[in-house]
């Protein structure tokens, strides 16, 4: 495959498309930094716990940074550390939700960590920027399947999706005033799965947005049922269809996408599979891969969903010369390899092992490493003092047993959490 040569900062590149896109670039044997704030990624002894496993996975090495992207003089050093070529920029906050209790926290990390990035690019003479956007920008679809000339922004029904919107606009204005930068605008349709190994995958904070990453914690027995919001869409058994894409398929489409982002101009890709399948279809497929029930029952539609939603992808099948390869089953088999083995996710895996908790312990006492740590294990522990929480984990974890945010109000866990 083509590629422009140099290295790749990827923000955002310990989370959940970041980390696997990563490991793609690092099996291309292209240079990789990756800076990262951790509001969403688990520290590990060193690096994020994503980043240790991507160079366990691939035997190559991630220079890695915590950092804010709004930190421009931080941001700056890195780029004069190392010689950007192309910025892939994944960094943002991604829960539709959240966005709308807290539009503010949303504008200023999505919309003003870009343009912080933006600015340090433009001091650092980097011109070549691939953009995660989102399928969201088109709100609700007037036709489908949706190509990138669908009108986007209007009718978009959350916060979110608006930071992408925005973003999006900046980045064509920015085209236009200089004629040197490139912008390549990736938007997603609903990647989900984890990469073959299982030892990389979703781990969302609290309870998951998304309709996979609750499905497999259903059948792994972290949650009792799934709720499917809305059975009288018009679509085949009345459940909202959706254009699932694997994660290792998307981590691909941005690898695909180098080249374009050495040519300026503003261009726009979907990366969808094309086919869109419903909340049934993607229970049933689940239950075959892992071989468990998935309960669930049917409530009412939920605000801002739209009946369906696919990709028309041609467009990066004829420039790009990327088309996804992996079906619903892989998907689903994946993603479950990725759960069973890491029941609780990165931090609280399973079984996990002295390096893990030790790695935890030695990081929370590391200064650098605390705040993150600390925050990550706070919220784990559904706000707790932070410093209790955190040695109640390691204490946990060095017996094997990992205790929900539910469970920390019964008695015994708390005893546990403080003997
Ligand atoms: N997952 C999806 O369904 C989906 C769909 C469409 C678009 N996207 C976009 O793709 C990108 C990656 O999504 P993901 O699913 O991997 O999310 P993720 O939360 O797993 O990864 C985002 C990473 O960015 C980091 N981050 C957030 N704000 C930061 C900041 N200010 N400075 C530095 N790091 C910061 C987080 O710690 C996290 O590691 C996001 O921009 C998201 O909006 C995701």
């Amino acid at each position: 495959m083509p590629a422009v040569a140099g290295t790749v900062l990827v923000t955002g590149g310990a989370g959940f498309i970041g980390s696997h896109t990563v490991l793609e670039l690092l099996n291309l044997n292209r240079e990789v930094v990756v800076v990262d704030n951790l509001v969403n990624a688990a520290q590990g002894v060193g690096k994020p716990a994503s980043l240790e496993r991507v160079e366990r996975l691939t035997g190559k090495t991630v220079t890695f940074y915590s950092l804010d992207v709004l930190d421009k003089p931080a941001l700056a050093k890195v780029f004069k550390q190392h010689e950007i070529a192309t910025v892939i920029h994944f960094a943002a906050l991604k829960a539709v939700g959240e966005s709308v209790e807290k539009p503010l926290a949303y504008y200023r990390n999505n919309v003003n960590g870009t343009i912080a990035l933006l600015d340090v690019m433009e001091e650092c003479g980097c011109k070549s920027l691939i953009f995660s956007s989102s399928a969201t920008v088109y709100g609700s679809p007037q036709s489908l399947p949706v190509d990138e000339s669908h009108p986007t922004g209007v009718a978009i029904t959350n916060p979110y999706g608006r930071t992408k919107f925005v973003i999006e606009e900046i980045l064509k204005d920015l085209c236009v005033a200089d004629k040197e930068f490139s912008a390549v605008l990736l938007r997603y349709f609903n990647p989900v799965g984890a990469h073959a190994s299982g030892d990389i995958g979703e781990d969302p904070n609290g309870p998951p947005n998304n309709l996979m990453p609750y499905v497999s914690q259903v059948a792994v027995g972290r949650r009792p049922k799934l709720q499917v919001f809305g059975g009288d869409y018009d679509t085949p058994d009345g459940t909202g269809v959706r254009d699932y894409l694997h994660v290792v398929d998307l981590a691909k489409g941005h690898l695909a996408a180098l080249p374009k982002s050495a040519e300026p101009g503003c261009h726009i890709y979907n990366l969808g599979t094309g086919s869109g399948f419903s909340v049934l279809q993607v229970i049933e497929a689940f239950k075959k891969a892992s071989g468990r029930d998935i309960p669930y029952e049917v409530v009412a539609r939920r605000a801002g969903d739209v009946a369906s939603l696919y990709a028309d992808s041609s467009k990066a099948e004829r420039e790009l010369g990327w088309r996804a390869e992996l079906t619903i089953d892989d998907m689903c088999a994946s993603a479950w390899r990725w759960q069973s083995r890491n029941k609780y996710g990165f931090l609280c895996t399973a079984g996990g092992g002295r390096h893990q908790w030790s790695g935890l312990i030695a990081a929370t006492s590391a200064g650098g490493k605390r705040t993150s740590v600390l925050r990550r294990v706070g919220m784990c522990m559904g706000g707790m003092g932070s410093c209790a929480a955190s040695v109640c984990v390691c204490v946990m974890r060095a017996v094997n047993m990992y205790v929900e945010p539910s469970e920390m109000l019964r008695p015994a866990s708390v005893i546990f959490c403080f003997c």
